[in-house]
């Protein structure tokens, strides 16, 4: 086996994380291609809990490199904090993390437009963004005039001159739209970033050219996926999506390695669904179903603390990502937190306007007219967290898994019910649906 990508097939939040960290052994280089601060991974490792952002998931792992590729998004003094916190827990950085020098870098006034942005709209057109400056700094590296790249950084007085061309801009702009607006001040950003470039020094390089030599002395790099296919800008639901293609398309542009590098492809599903922010959520449960699953499954944003909206398992949204992200395996998550209801609700098709459709809509519109199409499944009270065999599995449990996988198309290879990685459950080929 060489090169896999590990890409969630939801709206984010499916425990990617515990995957890639599962998967390292099998790997010598963990990727991040796309997003920035606003992801969020729990990962427990052995016994002690970490939170991850724009670190990639492998820096837990000894012996094994991390790159943060040129499509992510990087604020410098979140990324310092991020390293200074995971060093404190005893994690060693020496030689193994490599930021790309064309990755774009968050600068200030992007979290102030953010806010102004979110806080001035009104509610139908609020995103509920997780506020790390993620869009505006997309918008900037599209726009091409104030867009600056890690390399930038390092060419201070080229570097201050345009700071100082783009902070009048946006200054005046913020001061027009903001009451109470206090103008940045170009020298103490550029102080402060140029500061932060110096302690980021040692990490920065050409990690394309790096990745691609890595993968000439037969290295295995693992792809991964911040946020879920359903957020993707292109084939997420749009406009309630991220700015960045977080589905496995985003692989080739946010690394400069094409994907025929890679021969696994992993999609990795909750047993149920969530969602932060805005955006249309078919199988939504806003009720006691949705409640039980909340506390149950400790539905809370890593990054924001923001309660998620719950629901059943949506095998339409599924099918289609798993289609856009090329899975050929799914590992469902949280199967766990699925005991002890009498009924489990898949949603297989929906229902517009009387009509049954297999396909995502593109416009809002429709998507707010689709009625999902439950089938029900008996569930189980058995507590699976100390199942570690598909054996084990109660009936119930295994017929629910069977059923997943065969709506979305795509087998399922591992089953998790719980943080550990003790609690994982790998499906023989020959048991998969
Ligand atoms: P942004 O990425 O901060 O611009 O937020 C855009 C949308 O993506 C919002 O609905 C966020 O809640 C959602 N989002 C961003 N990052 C994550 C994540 O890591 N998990 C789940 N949702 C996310």
């Amino acid at each position: 086996m060489g090169s896999s990508c590990v890409v969630g097939l939801q709206w984010g939040d499916e425990a990617k994380g515990k995957i890639v960290d599962l998967l390292c052994d099998q790997h010598d280089v963990v990727v991040r291609y796309q997003g920035g601060a606003n992801a969020g991974h729990t990962v427990v490792h052995e016994g002690v809990t970490y939170k991850l952002s724009l670190v990639p998931t492998g820096i837990l792992r000894k012996g094994i490199d991390c790159v943060i590729g040129n499509g992510v998004v990087i604020h410098p003094p979140a990324l310092l904090q991020e390293i200074d916190r995971l060093s404190a827990q005893g994690i060693d950085f020496g030689g193994r993390l490599h930021i790309s020098d064309r990755a774009h870098v968050i600068l200030p006034y992007h979290l102030a437009e953010e806010r102004l942005t979110e806080e001035s709209s009104s509610t139908a057109d609020h995103l509920g963004t997780t506020l790390r400056g993620i869009g505006p700094c997309y918008r900037d590296k599209v726009g091409r005039v104030h867009g600056v790249r890690v390399i930038d950084l390092f060419h201070p007085a080229v570097f201050r001159d345009r700071l100082d061309r783009i902070i009048n801009y946006k200054n005046r702009l913020l001061a027009a739209m903001l009451a109470d607006f206090e103008p940045f001040d170009p020298r103490t950003v550029a102080d402060e970033y140029l500061d932060d470039a110096e302690t980021l020094r040692p990490f920065i390089r050409d990690t394309t050219a790096w990745l691609h030599q890595s993968l000439a002395h037969g290295k295995r790099l693992m792809f991964e996926g911040a946020q879920g296919s359903l957020l993707d800008i292109d084939h997420g639901s749009y406009p309630y999506v991220t700015s960045s293609n977080s589905s496995a398309a985003g692989i080739a542009a946010g690394s400069g390695v094409p994907t025929r590098h890679i021969d696994r492809w992993i999609g990795v599903v909750k047993a149920y669904t969530t969602r932060v922010g805005g955006g249309p959520f078919p199988t939504e449960q806003d009720n006691a179903t949705g409640e039980r699953i909340r506390r149950v499954g400790r539905e809370y944003g890593t990054i924001t603390g923001r309660p998620r909206r719950c629901g059943w398992f949506d095998a339409v949204a599924v099918r289609y990502s798993a289609r856009v992200s090329g899975s050929t395996e799914i590992a469902i998550m949280l199967l766990d937190v699925l005991s002890g209801f009498d009924e489990l609700k898949v949603a297989v098709a929906y229902e517009k306007n009387g009509q049954r459709i297999a396909d995502l809509p593109a416009s809002l519109a429709d998507f707010d007219l689709c009625q999902p199409v439950y089938e029900s499944l008996p569930g189980w009270s058995e507590d699976l967290t100390g199942v570690r065999h598909w054996s084990e599995l109660p009936l119930n449990a295994r017929n629910y898994v069977q059923f997943l996988a065969q709506q979305v198309g795509v087998p399922a290879s591992i089953v998790s019910v719980g943080p550990d990685r003790r609690q994982t459950i790998m499906v023989a080929a020959g048991t998969r649906a």
